[in-house]
């Protein structure tokens, strides 16, 4: 493959230059408004693998009839610029009506692991991820894809989607990638006021004090949460949507910590929903 990067946007020509590209290939899936969360994915990539395909695609069906689809933060020139920076190889930018035709009538759904947490507040959200996804992987065929352990539910639902529709690639979760505060980074964080984002750093806090109450011994599920809840209470512009304490790899809610487990959240900051997450054990 020649230096520099491609631009595609059409199927032909993304399946056209797939070809020119050396193996391995990893594949990146974003819906844009690029930070150093999606850019760290990149580099993974980039140790990881020959090529380097990135897809930027605000995906219709993974939002339900409330959501923010329409404001959903858009900014192609400079993730074009990152990405570039970064050394990927092909960014692919499909348009909506070539990725769902009126005609579409196809899904992947992954039925047990969606019923919780992210996928009980957000119904259908899953069944778009898993769709478009599963899409991505067909059209782009990548070796291995990238995945962040901030949207910790997505990438197990994508784990077992891969497992269980037997994919040949390899699914690599990265951390999660934080501002200062550790505040974790998001494209919507964008919606924040200047005063919404001083007390986002609510979220991290809450998360350390049940981190740091498990490493002096706490184990009880309960106790954990109820951690979380008391750092969330004492800052009002927080709204607790939920808190979670599961087993890491069935989401199902814990009695008592033994294995590894994923403690989760999703917080209202004014009309922004947040979420973020700690593995423990
Ligand atoms: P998006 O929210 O753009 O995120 C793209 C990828 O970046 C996801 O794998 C997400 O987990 C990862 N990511 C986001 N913030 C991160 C952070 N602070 N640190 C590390 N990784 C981070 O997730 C989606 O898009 C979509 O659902 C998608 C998978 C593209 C399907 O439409």
């Amino acid at each position: 493959m020649t230096e520099g990067m491609i631009i595609v946007t059409k199927l032909e020509d993304l399946f056209y230059t797939r070809t020119l590209l050396d193996g391995p290939v990893g594949l990146v899936p974003t819906m844009g408004y690029l930070h150093a969360g999606h850019i760290s994915l990149v580099r993974q990539a980039k140790i990881e693998c020959k090529s380097v395909i990135a897809t930027i695609f605000v995906n219709p069906t993974q939002f339900g009839p409330h959501e923010d689809l329409a404001s959903y933060p858009r900014n192609l020139e400079n993730d074009l610029r990152l990405l570039e920076q970064a050394g990927v190889n092909i960014v692919w930018t499909p348009a909506t009506e070539d990725m769902y035709p009126p005609d579409f009538q196809t899904w992947v759904e992954v039925e047990n692991l969606t019923s919780l947490l992210e996928g009980s507040m957000r119904p259908g959200h899953f069944r778009g991820v898993t769709t478009i996804v599963s899409k991505l992987f067909n059209a782009t065929r990548p070796d291995k894809s990238y995945f962040g352990q901030k949207d910790a539910q997505q990438a197990a639902v994508i784990r077992q989607m891969t497992r269980d529709l037997s994919y040949p690639i390899d699914i690599v979760i990265c951390r999660t990638q934080r501002e200062a505060d550790g505040l974790a980074m998001s494209s919507r964080n964008a919606y924040l006021t200047t005063d919404q984002r001083k007390a986002a750093d609510i979220l991290y806090r809450a998360l350390l004090a049940a981190q740091t109450a498990f490493d002096d011994g706490e184990k009880n599920a309960e106790t954990l949460r109820q951690i979380v809840k008391d750092v969330l209470a004492t800052e009002h512009q927080a709204q607790l949507q939920y808190v979670s304490c599961a087993d890491y790899d069935t989401l199902k809610e814990l009695d008592t910590l033994s294995g590894k487990a994923l403690l989760s959240l999703a917080v209202f900051i004014g009309k922004t929903r947040l979420i973020d997450n700690f593995i423990l054990g």
